[in-house]
């Protein structure tokens, strides 16, 4: 168990809290704040305790350069927005420097200030000491509420640890208590649901999870490299020829411990990789050769609908198709709402299938939607997080 910001006195204190404001843009605007919101019950608690704060994030991958396009300008707005408190942003390339360190010297309890994007910074992403000291010197306390960045070693995700009493924020606490859940202690039976174009993306979530889980659904792009695998044609439709073996040998592995492995039936077949397609379902003995699976078909829809009927918890990451074209949406969408409808624990993680479930509007039926993609990815493959790990243990 981690020290949270609910173990210390946080009165007259300044933070230094890490959040992860990673958020997609379109055309300079945010178009999706989850993570900001998800930032605001750790935010809030600070402030009404008597701390100011001082929140620090990166935004996208400026290569160590500041770079406008990047700026956090456009997050500082939408926090306003969304806290209805007043945000001090620090616009400055340099992230911390004299101006900037005045600026925090001079916050009062309950004021709020935002640093410009960590990533304008070459030793963040190095992990460099001398910014970690850099940032560790703003504060008294350093708080990490960043779970989407966890799984990084930077500079204000793990580096700072080592010069600051570190604790936790409530989203980490949540995304631990969630994630952590369905591998240590899953209501059974435990269904987890793999999607997403790549075996080899998935090879160490599908590893681990086999020792846990009692089903492993799959679907998406990497499905079709299982089928091939199992002697099936696939025509045109994604495969990771070099995956065929392990594909083989994960088939094996789940006998071995006794795991159901689903893999689809049929598939929504398209000519080529449109919107507008032209189309046709079939089942996996009748794939056309010229065509791609983009979605699972509706017999496998069926199939897999019954098992999250049937489960009592479900983890998905990964999309069953591709959902950003309507034709070939319906197997995520089969997917999410079986799960909406489910009175199983449901928790989604992040990326793909948590845009997927907002897409749908479903967001308010699942137990738990994780903020971190590529974080939860590695906390569910069993991975220590070094985010995580360089917090203070109770
Ligand atoms: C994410 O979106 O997964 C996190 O913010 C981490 O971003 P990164 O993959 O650029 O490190």
């Amino acid at each position: 168990m981690k020290k949270s910001v609910k173990d210390v006195d946080l009165k007259g204190k300044r933070i230094i809290c890490r959040c992860d404001f990673n958020v997609p843009l379109e055309d300079g605007k945010i178009s999706d704040d989850r993570r900001i919101a998800s930032a605001l019950p750790t935010v809030n608690y600070l402030l009404e305790n008597g701390a100011s704060v001082i929140l620090i994030s990166h935004l996208g991958r400026p290569k160590g350069k500041p770079n406008e396009e990047f700026s956090l300008a456009p997050v500082a707005k939408r926090l306003e927005e969304l806290s209805g408190k007043k945000v001090i942003f620090a616009k400055n390339d340099a992230v911390v420097d004299d101006s900037v360190r005045k600026a925090a010297a001079a916050l009062e309890p309950g004021q709020l200030m935002l640093l410009e994007n960590l990533r304008f910074r070459a030793e963040e992403e190095a992990n460099d000491p001398v910014f970690s000291k850099e940032l560790a010197e703003l504060a008294d306390i350093y708080v990490n509420d960043a779970f989407g960045t966890a799984h990084r070693a930077h500079a204000s995700t793990a580096g700072i640890a080592d010069f600051l009493p570190a604790l936790s924020g409530f989203l980490i606490e949540k995304e631990l208590r969630f994630l952590g859940g369905v591998l240590d202690d899953p209501k059974r039976p435990f269904v987890a649901i793999l999607g997403g174009s790549k075996v080899s993306d998935k090879i160490g979530v599908i590893e681990n999870l086999m020792r846990k889980a009692d089903s492993i659904v799959i679907g998406g792009g990497m499905a079709y490299t299982f089928l091939k695998a199992r002697g099936f044609e696939i025509g045109s439709s994604l495969c990771e020829e070099d995956k065929l073996d392990l594909a083989r040998e994960l088939e094996e592995k789940a006998k071995a411990e006794g795991v159901e492995l689903l893999l689809p039936v049929d598939s929504k077949c398209a000519d080529r990789f449109a919107a507008d397609a032209g189309f046709c379902i079939a089942d996996n003995e009748d794939m056309p050769s010229q065509m791609m699976g983009l979605d699972i078909g509706p017999k496998t829809i069926e199939i897999y609908e019954k098992v999250i009927k049937g489960a009592g918890t479900v983890f998905w990451n990964g999309p069953m198709g591709v959902f950003e074209f309507d034709a070939f949406a319906e197997g995520t969408r089969a997917v999410a709402e079986a799960m909406a409808k489910s009175k199983a624990v449901t928790v989604v993680g992040g990326g793909d299938s948590a845009a997927a479930v907002a897409k749908f509007g479903l967001e308010e039926d699942m137990t738990h939607i994780s903020t971190g993609g590529g974080a939860s990815l590695e906390f569910l493959e069993g991975k220590i997080l070094p985010g995580v790990a360089c917090l203070q243990d109770k």
